[in-house]
């Protein structure tokens, strides 16, 4: 059977940067499911269904990809779907410790579980859902920076259409 990533997130919503991480997981992955964790304790833009269906249209296309979502602990959601590792994106050193703490965190909950950390490309480092919905709220334009079908949700959402 081929190796299997979960790669867990908010996805509130999908930026580029996440897609890099994505395409470049798939040459060390046979598969990847992407899991929107349900249990977020930020106060998301988007509801699970739209963040789903914006996922699930930007990977249409590539084979090896997966959409789902997961309540509950993301340990316990990867060996039900006996993935090898859990995939997580690195941007910068500011990064580091947040993820290490969880990374950390799911190899206490569960030993067989390995977290492996992908750099996402050097013109992503400045991305993140966060910084994006900042300038969408405010009228700014996304696109480039994340998917099409995205920043015309974005637009969608704060009027801008
Ligand atoms: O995109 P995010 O918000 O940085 O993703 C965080 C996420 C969803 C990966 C994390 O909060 C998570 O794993 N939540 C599920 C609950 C869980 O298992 N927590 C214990 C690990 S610290």
């Amino acid at each position: 059977m081929g190796k299997i990533a979960v790669y867990p997130g908010s996805f509130d919503p999908v930026t580029n940067g996440h897609c890099d991480v994505v395409q470049r997981s798939l040459n060390l992955f046979d598969k990847i499911i992407i899991a929107v964790a349900t249990n977020g304790t930020k106060d998301p833009l988007f509801t699970i269904e739209e963040r789903l269906e914006m996922l699930k249209e930007t990977f249409k296309e590539i084979p090896g990809v997966e959409v789902d979502s997961f309540d509950g602990l993301l340990v316990e959601y990867a060996a039900e779907r006996r993935a090898d590792a859990i995939l997580r994106g690195l941007r910068a050193v500011s990064d580091f410790e947040h993820e290490f703490q969880m990374a950390l965190m799911n190899r206490k909950l569960n030993r067989t579980v390995e977290t492996v950390f992908l750099m996402t490309g050097l013109r992503w480092i400045f991305i993140s859902s966060s910084i994006i919905k900042e300038a969408a709220r405010f009228g700014g334009d996304t696109r480039g920076m994340v998917p099409d079908n995205v920043s015309q949700k974005l637009r969608e959402k704060f009027g801008k259409a």
